[in-house]
């Protein structure tokens, strides 16, 4: 059997206390491993000292071997896989660096992708050039009612898919898992066009980043499937996280005000047909994700969490941003380097105000984003 031996960048301080100024997602993806008799946690680095000092302590993982530089870990240590849970403005860099300085199989990379666009086609370009595999934690493919309601629509209980809506609470640090779900189902293939509108008056950052007040925007994916995505004061679009339209029907999932975790209604039957499916913690999805990534080293085959369809739904975050910034529909491949939202901040095109108060307010759940 081969084992690999893994190392991890940016421990986080302490998982006991997740909020949206850290969740230690490390500590979740070292969970993860310990189930994997393959995997054995060898090396973190942190640029905190006493993060690195206590994970290794929790993991197990010799003293000599934790670092505060990861491209010296990743040097010395000799990974096979890297874990990276930094901030996403550091995540291209550092995947890049990694694959310059090791010799590794694979990256578990945080979402979102990067901050830039340009960023995240990087570091997915990197990977394929050196041939190390490359995955995102968009765990809710995981998420078990959520593989229910793709499995519905994937055995034709709608007909063919034509349509998605959704609305997650922000395009960026919550919507990436919504936008990549929302491609998985409707088959992972690349969308053609975007057109949004944002509004951003008050500052929203989550792990450093900016994340819009609202947005409504519609897209169309090669395949002829639409997407619709409206956050925040828009979240009353459909009555449901995701409305999924077929040529025979229509699935919600979490529909609102129900108790149930899905429902359906096909156009030969009246009324709804509604679902509960047992959820569980949602750190057992990142087990999930992570054992496929593992599997999928052994298999060659490509990871449901791999940088092509990742790039997929980040090419919408930000195409989204873009169009507001144009004024226009913005048909892709997208030419931008940058984050437009962050852009026209630093412009003054957008000017938002400090948030009254808790600056998490509005994050109404412990799950990570
Ligand atoms: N998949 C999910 O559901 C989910 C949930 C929460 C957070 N996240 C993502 O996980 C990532 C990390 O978030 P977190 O909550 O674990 O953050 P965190 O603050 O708890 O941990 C990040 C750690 O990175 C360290 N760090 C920063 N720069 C570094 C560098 N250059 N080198 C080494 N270490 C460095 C920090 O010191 C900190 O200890 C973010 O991208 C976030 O969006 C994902």
């Amino acid at each position: 059997m081969t084992t690999y031996d893994v190392a991890f960048v940016g421990t986080g301080a302490d998982p006991e206390s997740p909020d949206a100024s850290g969740f230690a997602m490390a500590y979740h993806h070292a969970a993860a491993y310990e189930t994997i008799d393959a995997c054995e946690p060898v090396a973190c680095a942190d640029i905190v000292p006493e993060n690195a000092a206590a994970f290794a302590d929790h993991h197990g993982i010799d003293g000599a071997h934790v670092y505060e530089d990861y491209a010296e870990m990743v040097r010395e240590a000799d990974p096979d896989f890297l874990s990276v849970c930094v901030p996403p403005a550091i995540h291209a860099q550092v995947v890049v660096d990694a694959i310059r300085e090791g010799d590794l199989a694979g990256i578990h990379c945080e979402k979102p992708m990067d901050l830039t666009w340009g960023g995240a086609r990087r570091m997915a370009e990197a990977a394929w050039r050196h041939d190390v595999q490359l995955t995102f934690n968009h765990q809710r493919r995981f998420k078990r009612p959520w593989v229910a309601a793709r499995e519905h629509i994937e055995s034709g209980t709608i007909g063919d898919l034509e349509r998605v809506e959704m609305t997650p609470p922000n395009l960026y640090d919550w919507g990436t898992h919504a936008l990549d779900f929302a491609g998985q189902v409707a088959g992972d293939r690349p969308a053609e066009w975007v057109i949004g509108q944002i509004d951003y008056r008050e500052e929203q950052q989550y792990f450093g980043a900016h994340n819009e007040n609202q947005a409504y925007a519609l897209w169309q994916y090669d395949s002829g499937v639409e997407g619709v995505v409206s956050t925040g004061k828009g979240g009353s679009l459909v009555p449901a996280f995701f409305r999924f339209t077929g040529s025979e029907g229509v699935l919600d999932l979490e529909p609102e005000g129900t108790g149930a975790d899905l429902r359906y209604r096909r156009d030969d039957e009246a009324g709804w047909t509604e679902e509960s499916v047992e959820d569980r913690d949602w750190t057992e999805d990142i087990a999930d994700a992570i054992a496929d990534a593992i599997e999928c080293i052994e298999t060659g085959e490509e990871p449901t969490l791999g940088a092509r369809n990742a790039l997929n739904s980040t090419e919408i975050i930000f195409g989204v941003w873009e169009s507001s910034r144009r004024h226009g529909r913005v048909d892709f491949p997208l030419d931008i380097d940058d984050n437009p939202l962050h852009a026209m901040v630093e412009s003054g095109d957008l000017t938002a105000e400090p948030p009254e108060g808790d600056e998490n307010a509005g994050r109404d759940d412990e799950e990570g984003g």
